[in-house]
This record gives structure tokens, sequence and C-alpha cells, in this order.
């Protein structure tokens, strides 16, 4: 989603800001621009499409110091060149870059701007219009932008720049994440730290409603009422060479080779000196004392929630709802006396699930988020946080973090089993460490998914996935995958309710993925396939040694027949890759989709 750079310092400004621009490229955009200043002129530089596009445009000459730069991802107004930022003002003083959703700009633009004529069709317009208003009536730039923070309703990350303050940046923000980086002799602001890791890892978390005064060597920190706030930057734990995609042609399959490593990882990260699992004493305390625990998440980590459920409700004995996040915010489920709230977000930014974690604030109850990015604003605002150690996450399809999920949902389920007194019947530690070799193997295989997805999906224009119980989960989030990337109608459906509706959809040559790894379901998933076989569909049976037969097309490595979603779901992901890149489209950065949904 939309991405924001900002470099004030002693370097030239452009390549800072093109270079991590280019690092937010992954969360999806449709158009780029970047603003320079120096001592006598801003100059801005925007363009539709890819930042190779920006590049082209940006004059090589300029040589300014400041800048601010910008990703959109269009909400207000269709992509273009008039729409993208950076936005100025009228007479051009001030130049503003935007993330997030002004939902009161019509009313703003009515009130206060019914005399200045628009340059784009956005919302973001509105903010730089109103800070000059407020500066043609006699206010500093400071002054100016505090007055008009409050008039905004809506989620805001913005940077300004300002003609008559020349070394300076003016930041702030409200529920859209924005961090400030701090260097020696200059400052940065980023969207996203990944943005600015290759220039420094030292950051400060801004606060909702906070503003910052940054120049080269002084960042001020103040809320809304001028006053200054103090906070000592932390350091980002991110590795640069983690966001490069070294020799892999995509991030994705990339990121699909890491999962053996992520959960070795996460058995260390979770193992204490004992060799045992643990976790904070309070999340346990906090989730035994509950009633109901609800899950409450968007796309494939709402898919890892559906799986999660099973994990707490048969080893630590809750009941448990996984909900839609976007579902959940307008139309709130009757909750239990105790409830307990656990939000899965891959990137702890994601605007829905916040959405409702601030509901569940206001209503005072306790909540985890189970996230990769430490310091989100997701981890940030629950009460506790359990981390994924995946890594960077740069693929717009979600493959290590879904898998990362599924195993920090386990160990969470163990634990408190275990706390209990209950005993899990396994050990987890040693199971996880069979999927990570179950894993390798399949990632080994990939020559087999290939051959699938070129004999199956490239001409086809839908798939359907089918499997029962913890198969079905998996099914979702397998049409997900191939759905998002390769622009397949792909659903996922329990094979049992085929026959209550779907099967109509069966023509000759459909092709239809069965998932077969458990075993009491293992003949009737079979009887499924039979009935979309008998009209004309197009099989593949992926199933589980032990459980397999010959009409299988692929056998996975035996595991825990309760953790099955984590290997089951590897050739899925392979599958989708492969059929995307056959059909020629773009893996990474599929059409009209970002990485981090950070608008509702
Ligand atoms: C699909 C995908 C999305 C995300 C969803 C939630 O591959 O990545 O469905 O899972 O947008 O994002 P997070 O987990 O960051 O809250």
């Amino acid at each position: 989603m939309c991405g924001i750079t900002g470099y004030v310092g002693y370097e030239e400004a452009k390549e800072i800001l093109l270079k991590g621009l280019e690092k937010l490229e992954y969360r999806g955009y449709d158009s780029a621009g970047i603003a320079m200043m120096d001592e006598t002129e801003v100059q801005v530089f925007k363009e539709k499409g890819r930042i190779a596009r920006l590049r082209e445009v940006v004059d090589e000459h300029v040589k300014a110091h400041v800048g601010i730069g910008h990703t959109r991802w269009a909400t207000h107004g269709v992509p273009s060149r008039s729409n993208a930022h950076p936005h100025q003002s009228a007479s051009g003083r001030f130049t503003l870059v935007h993330n997030g959703v002004i939902e009161n700009y019509t009313l703003l633009q009515q009130k206060y701007l019914q005399d200045v004529l628009f340059q784009s069709d956005t919302d973001s317009e509105v903010v730089v219009q109103l800070i000059e208003k407020f500066a043609d009536e006699g206010m500093d730039a400071e002054e100016a932008i505090r007055k008009t923070l409050p008039l905004l309703e809506g989620s805001y990350a913005i940077a300004i720049i300002d003609m008559e303050n020349a070394g300076t940046i003016f930041v702030a923000k409200n529920k859209s994440p924005l961090l400030v980086g701090v260097g020696d002799g200059f400052n940065v602001v980023a969207s996203d730290a990944m943005a600015m890791i290759q220039v420094t890892d030292m950051y400060i978390e801004l606060m909702d409603q906070e503003m910052v005064i940054l120049k080269k060597d002084e960042v001020t920190i103040k809320n809304l009422a001028g006053e200054i706030v103090n906070r000592e930057p932390y350091k980002a734990e991110i590795d640069a060479s983690d966001i490069e995609k070294g020799t892999y042609p995509h991030y994705m399959l990339k990121e699909i080779d890491e999962q053996p490593l992520v959960m070795r990882k996460i058995i260390q990260a979770y193992q204490n000196e004992e060799g045992e699992l643990e976790i904070a004493e309070d999340i346990i305390e906090a989730v035994k004392e509950s009633d109901r625990i609800y899950i409450v998440a968007c796309g494939t980590s709402y898919h890892a929630g559906l799986v999660g459920k099973q994990f707490i409700e048969k080893l630590a004995g809750i009941p448990v709802e996984v909900h839609v996040a976007s579902e959940f915010s307008y139309n709130m489920p009757l909750l239990s006396e105790k409830p307990f709230f656990i939000f899965i977000s891959q990137s702890g930014e994601t605007a829905d699930s916040r959405g409702v974690l601030v509901q569940v604030k206001e209503l005072d109850h306790k909540a985890l988020t189970i996230t990769n990015v430490p310091g989100s604003t997701l981890s940030r605002e629950a009460d506790f946080t359990m981390l994924l150690h995946a890594g960077p996450e740069i693929a717009v399809a979600s493959t290590k973090a879904y898998t990362a999920q599924i195993a920090v949902l386990a160990i969470l389920a163990n634990v408190v089993a275990q706390s209990r007194g209950w005993n899990p019947g396994f050990d987890l530690i040693h199971e996880l460490g069979i999927i990570a070799n179950a894993m390798e193997t399949l990632c080994d295989s990939k020559e087999e998914f290939e051959k699938i997805a070129s004999e199956f999906l490239p001409f086809t224009r839908n798939c359907f996935f089918i499997g029962r119980s913890l198969d079905y989960f998996v099914c979702l989030e397998g049409a997900l995958k191939l759905k998002e990337i390769s622009y397949i109608q792909a659903e996922g459906f329990a094979g049992g309710e085929l026959k209550h509706g779907t099967i109509a959809l069966i023509e000759d040559g459909t092709p239809v993925i069965a998932l077969a790894t458990q075993e009491n379901v293992n003949w009737s998933i079979r009887g499924n396939v039979k009935e979309v076989g008998a009209r004309g569909a197009n099989p593949c049976i992926i199933s589980m040694a032990g459980l397999e037969t010959d009409e299988d097309r692929f056998v996975l490595p035996a595991v825990h027949e309760l953790l099955t979603p984590l290997i089951s779901v590897v050739p899925l992901q392979l599958i989708a890759y492969y059929a995307s890149l056959h059909r020629g489209c773009d893996v990474d950065k599929p059409r009209n989709l970002a990485k981090s949904v950070t608008v509702e």
C-alpha cells in the first residue's frame, strides 16, 4: 500500500528517496513521485506506473539535500500523474505526501477551501491546501500544520516540506504507520523501516496525533498541544540482506524456501534453557482466564486462524471463534463473559484488524497480537505480542508468514495445555523439527509442482480446491494463493458441500486439487473426488504418506496429523507460483493488491 520516504541531510536526497521507494515497491502501488527542495525552489517529479518510469522523468541535475517521496495505491481518484503524490498547495509553498484516508475531505473542502482550484481528485490534497490557508492567515508552518491536523478525520501519515523552512521536513501521523530514522548528520522518515534500513538502523516510533520537526541534526517530537515529547530511538532488527532477492528470480520463491528455516527459528525463539517451549506467563494466564477466544484477522492470516482454532480447542480446551476483521468491526458478535482476543497479522498494520483492536480495547478486553513485525501498530496497541520470527516478507502473496502463524498458534495451544497439566500427547518441538525437514523435502521437489501447474493450470479459467477438516482450511489458503497471483478464479470448498450446489460448476477438464491428509475423512474426500471426476473434472490428489492410493499425484512426507497444514500448504504455494509464472503474471506484485493494507 502507499509508502513514504523522506530525507534531510548532507547527501543528495534524490537517490536515497528513489532507492527507499524501490524498497517499498513490494507493498503494491500504481504511481510514484518525489519532491526535492533547495534554498530557492521545490521540484516535483511524479509518474503513473513503476518507479523505473519515475526515474526516467526525474531531472538528474537536481542536487537538493531535502526531499520527500511516495508510492501511491489509489483510493480516491484513479491512478494518474495528477493524483500521484507529492501534492502542492495553490501557491506551491507547501508540498505533501500522505498515506491513509481523510474521511471528511469533502466537508473540509466545502467549509474552508471553496476558492481553491484543486489539481487532483485525491483526499490528500485537502491537507496541503488547508495548511497553506492557515499559513496565509498569518500562522507559521508549524502552527498551520498543528491547526490542520485535528480537523482531519480518518488516518494519515504525512511528510511536508515548506519553501520557507528550507532545511526541515514536517511529519505527522494518526493511525497510519510512520517512523523517523536517526542518522549521523541526517535524518529520515519512512512508512516502513525497510525503506531506509540501508541508511540507518536506528528508528523512533511515532504515536498517533504526534508531529515531528525534522532537521538534519535535530528531531523534535511534539503532541498536538505543541508540548515536546521525548522518546529514545530503538535499533531495528532487520538484516538488509533479508530484503534482497539474492539469486532467486522472485521473493515468493525465496520465501517459500525459507519456511524450514523459519520453523527452526520459531522453535529456538520459544524454547527455554531446559529445552521446553515457553511463552510469557501473563499470556498463559490471560488465555486461561478467558471462557472464549476470538481470533480476528484478514486474508491469509484469517486462514491461519482457522487452523489455530483447531489447535486451541483440541489441545487447550477453550472454545474459539474466528472472524474476518472487516466483518467483525461492523457486526460484532455477542461476546462471551470473559473473551480474549487474538489478532493475527503478518504486517501488524492492517487497518481492518486495527479497527477491531481499537473497539476491543474500548471494551477493556485483553488482546494478543501475533505478528511478524515488532513495534508494529497492532503489536504496540495489544496487551501482548508473540512474534513470528519469519524475517521480512516481501512478496505480496504471503507464504512463510502463514506457516509461521500456524506454528506459533500451535505453540500457544501446546503451552496453555501443558500449564493446565494436560498432556498434548506429542512433543511439539520434535514434531516441528520433523515439519521443517518435510518442508525441505517439498522445496526440493519443485519440478513436481511445476509439472502439476503446467499440466493443470496454464489455460484454465477456474480451479477448485477440495478438502475436509483441516485440509479444507488449507484449501481456502491454496485457492487464495492461486487467485491472487495467477488471476485464475480459484475457490476452496469443503468436500462434503460440493453436492449442495458447487458441483454444478464442474465442467469437462475443470482442475480439482484435493488434499487427503486426515485419516478420518480420507475415504470421504476420495468419494468427493470420484463425484467430480464422474462429471468431467481433472482431479489432482495430494495425500499424506500412509493414506495414499495409486491414483494420487503427490504423496507428502508423514508428519503429525494435527500439524499437516504446515506442509500440505507448501505444494499449493508452489503450484500457485508456477501457475503465475507460466501465465506471465507479475508473481511478487500482483495487480490491484498491496502487501500491507493500511486503509479500511
Ligand atoms: C494474501 C495476503 C493477504 C494478507 C492480508 C492480511 O497472500 O497476504 O491476504 O494475509 O492482507 O495481512 P496481515 O497479515 O499483514 O494483516
